[in-house]
């Protein structure tokens, strides 16, 4: 059976937004608006798989939704809204917890990356944290999942997730009339010049909200001066730009810039070599500082306008929510009937 197209994505309410976030999935978010019905986010319970303050949790979840509407996604004709107000996320990870395989979540690098030394100590819930995701996405039967890199591993996972669901309970599935499949393999969409945005102090890491340096990132509120002095501060080689693609292969810092500017511009990496190679960085940068403030100035802008009516986003999350449910409680009553739970 053909599965209705349906876009879910999800943003973690943890630190600050940053430029990472923008380009790698959120300007995505905003364009698939237009061809399919959009489903995304604020994933707070996400969040809480590491400590997070309970008063800076809903200003954060309130920024995110903040940042989501300030760039443009229309929350009446999609659906914006924050995990926790939907409960079934958590009756299908159950589900998901028993489907999935210890074996596949130990294979997660993200995890081995967060918990690092230090895997006794971490949350249960960091380590089953795929499982969620996986749920998240399957109890709106989502087929398109818009994401940065980093999250490819878990996207497969949760492809893993639902085609094991779909063979465990093929019989039962088929004789309730679901067919072949229940559950449809959500397709990632990771495209474009900076799915991997790196941090502007080293670039061999990535753009993290939980790095010490502010430094090494662009937040979505920082002002014009804060964005011009960390582009100018980003660090770079001594060489000019060069005009093909292929010199940017041994100079990460340069390649991350360019790719930045090419994902700000809407172009690609070898448009911005065509314009810049062979010239001095400075007028790059520059030019860059000048793209950057353009495209995120208004965005910061509207953020914290958005910020002054706390009761207004508190609204839009409980509009989205009521409509996330009605969808996610269709799933969760076909799930309990295909799995065998007695249901009044
Ligand atoms: P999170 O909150 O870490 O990041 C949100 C989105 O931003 C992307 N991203 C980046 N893209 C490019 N360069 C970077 N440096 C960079 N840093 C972050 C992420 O890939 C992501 O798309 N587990 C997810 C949230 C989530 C989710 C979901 C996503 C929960 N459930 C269901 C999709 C579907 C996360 O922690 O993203």
């Amino acid at each position: 059976m053909p599965f209705k197209q349906l876009v879910f994505s999800g943003v973690q309410p943890t630190g600050n937004l940053h430029l990472g976030n923008y380009l790698g999935a959120i300007t995505k978010f905003v364009a698939l608006q237009d061809n399919y019905d959009c489903i995304y986010c604020v994933v707070d319970m996400h969040a809480i798989t590491v400590w997070q303050e309970p008063a800076e949790l809903t200003h954060t979840t309130r920024e995110v939704t903040a940042a989501f509407l300030a760039c443009g996604i229309d929350p009446k004709k999609h659906i914006i809204f924050n995990q926790s107000q939907v409960a079934e996320h958590t009756e299908l990870t159950w589900v998901f917890n028993c489907v999935a395989r210890l074996g596949w979540l130990n294979r997660m690098t993200q995890f081995k990356e967060k918990a690092g030394k230090d895997r006794e100590n971490v949350s249960v819930g960091l380590f089953a944290y795929p499982n969620l995701m996986a749920a998240d996405i399957l109890v709106y039967r989502a087929t398109h999942v818009p994401v940065g890199e980093d999250q490819k591993q878990h996207l497969e996972l949760s492809r893993d997730i639902a085609q094991k669901f779909n063979n465990d309970f093929a019989k039962s599935i088929s004789e309730r009339g679901f067919g072949d499949a229940f559950f449809p393999l959500p397709e990632p969409i990771i495209q474009g010049p900076a799915t991997r945005v790196m941090s502007l102090r080293d670039g061999s890491k990535k753009m993290s909200k939980s790095d010490p340096s502010d430094y090494s990132r662009i937040n979505l509120t920082d002002d014009a001066d804060n964005i011009a002095q960390k582009i100018r501060k980003a660090r770079t080689d001594p060489e000019p730009l060069p005009s093909e693609e292929k010199g940017l292969e041994t100079r990460p810092e340069a390649e991350n810039l360019v790719g930045i500017y090419a994902a700000l511009e809407g172009t690609t990496r070898a448009a911005v070599l065509g314009q810049f190679g062979g010239g001095q960085f400075s007028t790059f940068k520059n030019a860059l500082v000048d793209l950057a403030v353009a495209r995120l100035g208004p965005i910061g802008a509207e953020m914290k306008k958005l910020m002054q009516d706390p009761g207004h986003i508190d609204a839009i999350l409980a509009d989205g929510s009521a409509r996330a449910r009605v969808i996610a409680a269709q799933t969760m009553t076909a799930v309990k009937d295909i799995v065998g739970f007695v249901r009044s």
